[in-house]
């Protein structure tokens, strides 16, 4: 008598138990998005999703069963990311490796390669106008240097990112070119109309992105005697998510490139997704179910993966990105937190915590499921003042619009107390709304401060800012060359197809030779950082599963939230004045038991009770 020989679990297996888990949460919103005869569209995304699974790496697969094991990786108070184009910080693909030291001494884990595959030629909105999702812009090397490059990232413990855009293709991907050729199937993929009655009525709606560069929303092209949905530049066309055969276009794509290595997603522009008549289609309910359907189907064939969303959009708007709701846990895990940022800057200029307090406390739960922010002060894109007046209503004497306006003009440089110097981007001639270009530095009052105290007051408003983001929750996004205090850079200038954009102000070349600086300001600057970074890695109660509370401190200079961490809470509190402001036991914030701040490594609360915060600091204090 033989046993009859035991068979090992096959990939094959671990593929239908994959699927068996997914589709439960796939069901629901291709459903409600493609109709309930999606039968034949749930196996085709099934073999579409087997065919990535059978072809994914074993380092890879690897990855895929330690994040099985550990799906909060990307919580962990370990995680930094820094954000950068390859081009300017490295050269390129081939020479990143080179640079992986430099990440590595600042503690970084996360590293969002800013738009890398194959643009247009000519303008490309900063490569955020791609022609093939599958093939890397030669400039910066090939698709196997990229996949050679995310093998040295990973090896040294940083999860290669790139951005996957979502809400439109250029005109020239082969998509758009079989479209403008006349292909119905490919017209589909799109959103066409033979005539302007529809664009005219939803126009009426619709806000202008780029008023200034590249105003309405829709262009008309003689040659195929169509209007083309346009949100952004001519030259990036709508895809039409209404259509599942974009679903799975793209969701091929992103598959594909999670097979060369990518573990973040960072889905670009996704509030512009879904359209319909009468709203300003933006962040329809609609957007939540593609954002489930995509993390989901990712989650089956890349377990390792994980979507950010970049939903750049009011308060009320932006917490869904997380997941609320039947989408609890279940949407993107991370979502820019712009609001943060906002009230960041709103609060430097103003010294007035009252509306950031509002703002945080009102709009946002303490945790999500399985979810977080990734918290940030710049990034490459203009500043945008999402204040509105239900928020500022609560604010005695406070107008939203002219609350807006002190905020371009300060950060402008034009106001009186003003000590930033950045640019108005995109006026709009009909609402007069503006927005705001310029560095992080720039901003903060480095490249105007002609004084050592001027100077050193901008050092520590960066200090402030970067120690925000490390404490609040979520990871941390440091914007390539912050970390050395780069200035506005107006070279774009020069560039004919860049100098229509002024977001290239704050999109410098890497200065290397202030990176190595161990003296002056830049390495003042780096030195604050990486202590902050270090003190973050040191305080699990600052990883992204432990809900922030938001506390009223009843002085108006300090801005203050707890991390409630299992075992204690860390208390953080920020003076955003340039005067020293004092706290005491007597004020409910500050418990009466010993606690020392992280960041000084001192127990700052005297015996008689008080606290005393220099100008701009920001202590994380823990009971002892
Ligand atoms: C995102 C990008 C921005 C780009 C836009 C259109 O908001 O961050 O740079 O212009 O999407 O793709």
């Amino acid at each position: 008598m033989s046993a009859k020989p035991r068979r090992g679990i096959t990939n094959d297996d671990l593929f239908a138990l994959r699927w068996d888990r997914g589709r439960r949460d796939l069901i629901g919103p291709l459903h409600r998005l493609y109709g309930p005869d999606s039968a034949d569209l749930l196996d085709r995304l099934r073999d579409l999703l087997k065919k990535h699974w059978r072809a994914r790496p074993a380092d890879l697969r690897r990855l895929d069963l330690e994040r099985d094991l550990n799906p909060d990786w990307f919580l962990s108070e370990n995680m930094v990311a820094y954000v950068f184009y390859i081009d300017r910080f490295a050269g390129d693909l081939k020479h990143l490796p080179s640079r992986i030291d430099y990440l590595r001494d600042l503690g970084v884990t996360y590293a969002h390669m800013m738009p890398c595959l194959k643009p247009r030629p000519g303008a490309n909105d900063g490569g955020y106008a791609v022609m093939d999702y599958t093939a890397i812009n030669p400039a910066l090397g090939t698709m196997t240097d990229f996949r050679q490059s995310n093998l040295a990232l990973r090896a040294s413990g940083i999860s290669p990112v790139i951005d996957m855009v979502l809400n439109h293709t250029a005109k020239e991907h082969d998509w758009a070119v079989r479209a403008r050729a006349g292909d119905p199937f490919y017209q589909a993929f799109y959103r066409m109309f033979d005539d302007d009655t529809l664009p005219r009525q939803y126009e009426k709606t619709l806000v202008d992105v780029f008023p200034d560069q590249a105003p309405g929303s829709f262009t008309w092209y003689d040659d195929i005697g169509k209007w083309v949905w346009t949100t952004f530049n001519e030259y990036q066309w709508d895809l039409n998510w209404e259509n599942p055969e974009v679903f799975l276009a793209v969701l091929d794509n992103i598959l594909f490139l999670a097979n060369r290595g990518v573990e973040v997603f960072r889905l670009d522009a996704v509030a512009f997704m879904w359209k319909r008549m009468g709203t300003t289609c933006q962040n329809l309910p609609e957007v939540h179910d593609i954002l489930q359907a995509l993390t989901q189907a990712t989650r089956v064939a890349a377990p390792a993966v994980v979507h950010k969303a970049e939903a750049i959009v009011g308060p009320q708007d932006l917490v869904p990105y997380l997941g609320t709701g039947r989408h609890a846990g279940r949407v993107s895990q991370l979502a820019y937190h712009n609001n943060l940022m906002v009230q960041f800057w709103s609060t430097l200029a103003s010294g007035d915590s009252r509306l950031m307090t509002h703002v945080l406390k009102t709009h946002f739960p303490e945790s999500f499921r399985r979810a977080s922010f990734a918290p940030y002060i710049r990034c490459h894109d203009d500043i945008g003042w999402a204040i509105t007046p239900e928020d500022t209503a609560h604010i005695p004497h406070m107008d939203a619009k002219a609350h807006r306006n002190y905020l371009a003009d300060f950060y402008n440089g034009t106001h009186p107390d003003s000590f930033a110097q950045g640019a108005d981007f995109q006026v709009n001639a009909d609402t007069g709304d503006r927005r705001t270009n310029g560095t992080f530095a720039s901003l903060a009052g480095l490249e105007n401060a002609s004084t050592p105290d001027a100077e050193d007051k901008a050092i520590s408003r960066i200090a402030l800012g970067h120690a925000l983001i490390a404490s609040y929750g979520g990871i941390p996004l440091i914007y390539m060359g912050d970390e050395i205090g780069m200035t506005n850079d107006h070279s774009y200038l020069d560039d004919p197809a860049r100098a229509d954009d002024g977001r290239w102000m704050q999109r410098p070349m890497m200065d290397w030779d202030a990176a190595v600086a161990t003296q002056g300001r830049a390495a003042r600057i780096r030195a604050d950082l990486s202590h902050i970074l270090r003190v973050r890695k040191a305080t699990p109660q600052l990883a992204g599963m432990i809900p922030t509370r938001v506390v009223d401190t009843g002085h108006r200079a300090l801005f203050a939230y707890q991390r409630l961490g299992d075992d204690r809470e860390v208390t953080c509190i920020v003076n955003f004045t340039d005067r020293s402001q004092t706290l005491r036991t007597a004020d409910a914030l500050l418990r009466e038991v010993p606690q020392t701040d992280l960041l000084t490594g001192q127990r700052l609360i005297t015996s008689e009770g008080r606290m005393t915060l220099a100008r701009y600091q920001s202590v994380w204090l823990r009971p002892d």
